[in-house]
C-alpha cells in the first residue's frame, strides 16, 4: 500500500511539465490554484530577516536584495531575485562568516545622470549596472526612478530625473536599454504620481487627466514604448480615489492597451493592504505582490473559490509571470561570478559624474600679480586649499533609503584633490576628519531601532561652526577656499524649507566668514553643492566666485569634482529642473505637505499615538510644473531649467526643420568657439500655434549632445520630434490634439537662453484614447491669472 502511494507521487512528479520558453500554457494548466497564487506573491521581505514576513520555505538567495519571486520546484520554476537600485545594486557588502566582500559600485544618482543630457553615456552606465546585477546573482534591478520633480521638497527627487517628462522618458529609456542589454531586467518606478514621501502609502494624489497624461505618465509612456522594461513597479499612493496598485485603468487600459506594455507589474514593497482587496490588484493587472505575505496567497485562493476573482485573471497574470521568469539569468542557469569589474565601473562612474555636474557660476577673478580678471575655474595652478564644510570630508555618494548602495569606499574631497596634486591645509583637515570620525560613531551609538534607514546610506552629520579665528588662520595657508554644502534626503522623508532647502545659520555664517576673509586677501572661494536635489542659492551666491553642483555623484565623487575644478573635465551638465529663488515660488509648494516624517510617526504609531494623515493633495497647479510655470508666467528664478556653464563657448547655426510624415526632422550645427575642448547640449523647446488648448509658452521636446569638440570644431546634430509628442491632452474629447499651424522650434542652451529658431507647418493631429482616471473631486484649479499676478 505504502509502496504504491509513493510510486504514484513519483509518477505525478515525473509527469509534471518542466518550464521551458515554449511550454508556458502547459505549465499553467499543470499548476494548482495554490501554486498559481504563490507565484503571484513574492517570497517575503528580504531586507528584514526575522521580521516574520518571510515565506517559510523560501531561501534567502542574495543577502540584502529587496525581494524574490517564489520557486515552484515541481514545475521547474526557479525563484528570481530583485535588488534595489537605481544608483547601483543594493545588496549587503559583507556576509556573516564569509571573508569575501560584495560591495557594489555607487553610480551617480538620477539627478546627476540626467544632468549629463547624454543618453549614450546613461546607456553605458546602465550596462555597467546591468553587469553588476547579473554578476551578483540578481535578475532584476528595481529602477530607474521615473517620478517627476513636482516640487523641490520631495525627499526622493535625487532618485528621479527631472521636472520634465521628455528628459525623464529619454534618460529612462537609455537606462532601461543599457541595463537590459545585459540580460537582466529593470523595474521603472513608482508608477505613478509618487511625487512626495509624506504619507506615501495613503495619500490621494488628485490631479487632472491632462496633467496626468502630459506630465506624470508621459515619461513612463516614452520609456515603455521604446524600451519595454521587464517589470514596472506600481506605487503605494492613490490617484484620483483609486490605489495605483489596484487601478485597472492605469495598469491595463493605459499601460497595456494603449502603450503596448508586455512585461509584469509588481507592487511597491507593501503587505496585504487594508483598504485594497488583493483580488482587485490581480484583476487590475498587477501580476506580483511584493515583498509578499502568506495572507495574500490565501486571499487569492479564497477569492477564486468564492467566485470574487475569475480564474482567467489569475491565469493571465501567472502566464505573464512565467514569461518574465523564462527571460531571467536564474532560469537560464547563469553562473554568476560575484566578481563584477569594479575597477572598470569606477572609471565609468567617475566620468559620468563629472559630466553630470553643473557649473552654476564662474566669475572673473583677478589673481595676485595677474594683469586681468579671468574666470576662476579651471584652477590649473592650485596648490593648497582650505576645505570647509563637513561634507568635504564626509562626501555623499548617494541618498538614503532603498536607493542607497553599499559601496566599498567614497572618494571625499581631500582624497580627490590629492589625486590631482592639490593639497589641503593640515590643521583644518585634521579637525574636520576627527570630527567626522566622532560624529559617525556617535550616530551609531545613538541609533534608534525605528531609524533603520541609518543603515541605508550616509546620514547627514551636523555642520560645525567655523569661527573668524579659524578662517584667519586658514587664509594664510591656502590659495583658495572650497566650501562643500551637503544635503541628504531619502525614502520616507520629504525635505523641510528651513535648514534643508535653505541654508542653516551655521552654513550661512561659514560662507560669509570665509568669503569675507578670503576675498580681502585676494583669494577665491568656490562652493560645491553635494546634494541630490535643489537648494536655495540666491541669498548667498554673490559670496562665491564659482559654484559647482556636484549632486550625489557616486563613490568616485571627490575625483569627479577634482577633474572638473582642475579642467581635466570641462563641465557640460545642465539642470534638469528649475532652481527657484525660494521654495515657495513653485505653485505646488502650497499643496506640498511638509513636516511629515515617516520614522518619527512610525515610532509614534507603535507607541499607540495617533499619527497625522495627509489624506489628499490637490495638484492645483495642474500642468504648470517647473519651467512650464516659471517661463510661461515670466517669474524670476535663480537658475532656469537647462542651465549650465562650460569653460568654453559654443555657437548654434540656424537650425533646419523638415516635416517627414509623423515626425519633424531637426538639424543644427554646434561649433566650439572657445579655447578649450568641450561638449554642448542642444535643447529644443517648441511653441505651438495659438489653438484650441491653452499651452505653456514652450515645452522641451527633444535634445542632443555633441561629442567632445575641440576649439573651432563643429558637429551637426540630428533629432526627430514625433508629431504625437507635440499634442496636448484634451480632456473633453479624451484625445491628444495638436492644432494645425506653424510650430516654432527654438534651440538653446537653457529654457531662457534660446539662440535660434526654425519653424514647421503641421496639419492637425488627433489621437483618441480612453476616458479614464478622471478626478472625482474639484481640484480647485486656480485661474491662470492667479499665478501670473
Ligand atoms: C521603495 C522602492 C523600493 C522597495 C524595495 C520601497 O519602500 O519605495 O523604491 O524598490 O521599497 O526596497
Amino acid at each position: 500500500m505504502m509502496a504504491s502511494a509513493l510510486s504514484l507521487t513519483a509518477t505525478a512528479q515525473q509527469a509534471a511539465p518542466q518550464l521551458t520558453e515554449t511550454n508556458i500554457d502547459e505549465v499553467v494548466s499543470a499548476m494548482t490554484l495554490q501554486e498559481k497564487a504563490q507565484l503571484l506573491v513574492g517570497g517575503g521581505h528580504q531586507h528584514f530577516e526575522g521580521s516574520g514576513a518571510m515565506m517559510g520555505h523560501q531561501k534567502k538567495l542574495v543577502a540584502g536584495a529587496a525581494g524574490i519571486t517564489v520557486a515552484i520546484e515541481r514545475l521547474g520554476i526557479p525563484a528570481t531575485v530583485m535588488a534595489d537600485g537605481p544608483a547601483g545594486v543594493h545588496i549587503d557588502g559583507q556576509r556573516e562568516g564569509d571573508p569575501n566582500t560584495y560591495y557594489a559600485t555607487g553610480f551617480p544618482v538620477g539627478t546627476c545622470l540626467a544632468s549629463t543630457w547624454n543618453t549614450e553615456l546613461v546607456r553605458q552606465v546602465g550596462e555597467a549596472i546591468g553587469d553588476e546585477t547579473l554578476e551578483y546573482g540578481c535578475d532584476v534591478i528595481l529602477g530607474p526612478g521615473m517620478n517627476l520633480h513636482r516640487n523641490p521638497l520631495c525627499g526622493r527627487n535625487f532618485e528621479y530625473y527631472s521636472e520634465d517628462p521628455v528628459v525623464t522618458g529619454l534618460i529612462g529609456t537609455a537606462m532601461v536599454q543599457g541595463v537590459q542589454s545585459k540580460g537582466v531586467g529593470t523595474s521603472p518606478k513608482h508608477f505613478a504620481v509618487n511625487s512626495q514621501e509624506s504619507d506615501r502609502t495613503r495619500v490621494d494624489e488628485r490631479v487632472s487627466q491632462r496633467a496626468l497624461r502630459e506630465l506624470y505618465l508621459r515619461g513612463f509612456e516614452l520609456m515603455v514604448r521604446e524600451a519595454q522594461p521587464w517589470t514596472i513597479m506600481s506605487s503605494y499612493n492613490i490617484i484620483n480615489g483609486v490605489y495605483a496598485q489596484g487601478n485597472r485603468d492605469m495598469l491595463t487600459t493605459i499601460l497595456r492597451d494603449e502603450w503596448g506594455y508586455k512585461g509584469i507589474v509588481e507592487t511597491d514593497w507593501i503587505g496585504k493592504r487594508e483598504k485594497l482587496p488583493t483580488e482587485q490588484e490581480v484583476k487590475a493587472g498587477n501580476e506580483l505582490m511584493m515583498p509578499g505575505f502568506p495572507a495574500q496567497v490565501d486571499d487569492i485562493v479564497k477569492a477564486v473559490n468564492d467566485g470574487r476573482l475569475d480564474i482567467k485573471d489569475v491565469d493571465r497574470n501567472v502566464r505573464r509571470m512565467l514569461e518574465y521568469i523564462v527571460k531571467t539569468p536564474r532560469f537560464k542557469g547563469y553562473k554568476f561570478s560575484n566578481k563584477p569589474d569594479l575597477k572598470a565601473h569606477a572609471a565609468i562612474t567617475r566620468q559620468s559624474a563629472a559630466e553630470g555636474m553643473v557649473l552654476l557660476k564662474n566669475a572673473p577673478f583677478t589673481k595676485p600679480n595677474a594683469p586681468q580678471a579671468v574666470p576662476v575655474l579651471p584652477m590649473k595652478e592650485l596648490k593648497t586649499v582650505a576645505l570647509f564644510g563637513v561634507n568635504s570630508y564626509d562626501f555623499f555618494s548617494g541618498g538614503l533609503g532603498s536607493g542607497c548602495v553599499n559601496v566599498p569606499y567614497v572618494v571625499d574631497m581631500v582624497q580627490g584633490l590629492k589625486n590631482v596634486g592639490v593639497g589641503t591645509t593640515p590643521l583644518l583637515t585634521e579637525i574636520y576628519q576627527n570630527y567626522v570620525k566622532y560624529a559617525r560613531a556617535k550616530l551609531k551609538a545613538d541609533k534608534n531601532p525605528a531609524m533603520w534607514f541609518l543603515d541605508q546610506g550616509q546620514p547627514k552629520l551636523d555642520e560645525i561652526e567655523i569661527s573668524e579665528r579659524c578662517v584667519q588662520h586658514e587664509v594664510g595657508e591656502a590659495d583658495a577656499a572650497i566650501i562643500t554644502i551637503g544635503r541628504q534626503a531619502g525614502e520616507g522623508m520629504d525635505r523641510q524649507i528651513e535648514g534643508e532647502f535653505n541654508l542653516s545659520d551655521i552654513e550661512r555664517d561659514m560662507i560669509f566668514r570665509v568669503s569675507d576673509q578670503f576675498h580681502a586677501s585676494g583669494k577665491p572661494v568656490i562652493v560645491i553643492i553635494n546634494s541630490g536635489s535643489v537648494m536655495e542659492t540666491a541669498s548667498w551666491r554673490d559670496r562665491a566666485d564659482a559654484i559647482l553642483v556636484a549632486w550625489q555623484p557616486g563613490m568616485e565623487g571627490g575625483n569627479s569634482v577634482a577633474d572638473v575644478l582642475t579642467g581635466k573635465a570641462n563641465p557640460s551638465g545642465h539642470l534638469t529642473m528649475t532652481w527657484p529663488i525660494a521654495a515657495t515660488d513653485h505653485p505646488s509648494t502650497k499643496n506640498f505637505p511638509t513636516g511629515y516624517d515617516m520614522y518619527t510617526y512610525t515610532s509614534m504609531e507603535s507607541w499607540g499615538m495617533s499619527i497625522p494623515f495627509v489624506d489628499y493633495v490637490n495638484h492645483e497647479e495642474d500642468i504648470y510644473v517647473g519651467y512650464r510655470y516659471f517661463d510661461t508666467f515670466q517669474k524670476p528664478v535663480a537658475y532656469p531649467f537647462g542651465y549650465g556653464l562650460s569653460y568654453t563657448t559654443f555657437e548654434f547655426s540656424k537650425p533646419k526643420a523638415v516635416v517627414n510624415g509623423d515626425y519633424v526632422a531637426l538639424e543644427i550645427t554646434v561649433k566650439n568657439t572657445g579655447a578649450l575642448s568641450g561638449k554642448e547640449v542642444a535643447q529644443v523647446y517648441v511653441s505651438a500655434p495659438k489653438g484650441s488648448i491653452e499651452k505653456p509658452v514652450h515645452e522641451l521636446k527633444a535634445f542632443a549632445k555633441t561629442r567632445e569638440l575641440k576649439p573651432g570644431e563643429s558637429q551637426t546634430l540630428r533629432m526627430e520630434v514625433p508629431v504625437r509628442l507635440l499634442a496636448s491632452f484634451d480632456e473633453a474629447g479624451s484625445q491628444w490634439v495638436a492644432d494645425a499651424g506653424i510650430y516654432t522650434f527654438s534651440i538653446g542652451a537653457n529654457s531662457r537662453d534660446l539662440r535660434c529658431t526654425a519653424t514647421a507647418k503641421l496639419p492637425a493631429y488627433t489621437e483618441q484614447v480612453h476616458n479614464v482616471m478622471a478626478p472625482q473631486h474639484e481640484l480647485k484649479r486656480r485661474p491662470i491669472a492667479h499665478f501670473a499676478g
